[in-house]
């Protein structure tokens, strides 16, 4: 089954506001209006706002890179749905390896916090992966199984279309070591399974299961032609919009 490609630029900590309205407009001459495949760019918080009037009437959506449950209140630090959705965010990244290493979350708070943003209508994109420990000891398949089941825990079958997975491995983020198409394939056709055996096929098939960990141009010709693999969500090349623009133009199509 075809599933429509998407393309994720996580800016992570990076970009003034004036930063990542230059980013983004040059992103948006590359990659405006394309008719076959979805962008995404998820600038820090700050820059949000004037990243999607930039982007507005492009195609191009805008995505936070976290987000709170609660529409508002005493939650210190954080942002709620509703505000993403004000500042004209249409996603969230949820359950990124940086959130879950260095800020301690974990999949019960990901998973409140993925629900959060579906009961507003935001799109969550959940990021699940191993560590090069995991993986070294053989552990890949059972971390990645528990944080797709706990991380969706309660998500009812509707909202599934809405909902998009991302497998990250830990060691290949920012590593410059990207996991092999083939190490890859492999976890992205066992996160549908697993998707199947939770809801149904129909679900997993439809679902769109994104790679990430050093995408780059050089790299996501292979990737893409992998069966399960539905697109990427970039770090570094997003950071420019030359290389992010090569990774969403992708070759085999
Ligand atoms: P990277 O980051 O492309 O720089 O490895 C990917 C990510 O953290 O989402």
């Amino acid at each position: 089954m075809k599933r429509r490609p998407l393309f994720v630029g996580n800016w992570k900590m990076h970009t003034t506001v004036l930063d990542a309205c230059h980013l983004a407009a040059d992103i948006a001459k590359t990659c405006g209006g394309l008719q076959d495949r979805d962008v995404l760019v998820a600038p820090p918080f700050t820059a949000l706002n004037q990243v999607a009037h930039i982007v507005a009437e492009t195609g191009i959506l805008v995505g936070a890179q976290n987000v709170c449950w609660e529409a508002q209140g005493a939650f210190t630090g954080e942002i709620s749905p509703l505000m993403v959705l004000d500042a004209g965010g249409a996603a969230v990244i949820v359950g990124h390896s940086e959130r879950r290493r260095i800020f301690y979350e974990d999949n019960v708070l990901i998973n409140k916090r993925l629900r959060g943003a579906l009961a507003f209508g935001l799109i969550p994109i959940l990021c699940v992966g191993e560590t090069l420990a995991e993986r070294e000891s053989g552990q890949t398949f059972t971390v990645v199984e528990e944080q797709v089941r706990e991380g969706l825990a309660g998500v009812e079958a509707a909202d599934m279309a809405d909902t998009i997975l991302a497998y990250e491995p830990v060691w290949a983020i920012g590593t410059g070591q990207t996991a092999t198409k083939e190490q890859a394939q492999d976890v992205h056709a066992f996160i549908r399974s697993l998707i199947a055996e939770i809801y149904e096929k129909d679900i997993a098939d439809k679902v769109r299961i994104l790679y990430g960990g050093s995408v780059k141009p050089d790299n996501i010709d292979a990737l893409m032609v992998q069966k399960d693999i539905d697109g990427a969500l970039v770090g570094g090349a997003a950071l420019n919009a030359e290389s992010f623009g090569r990774i969403i133009h992708f070759q085999g199509i």
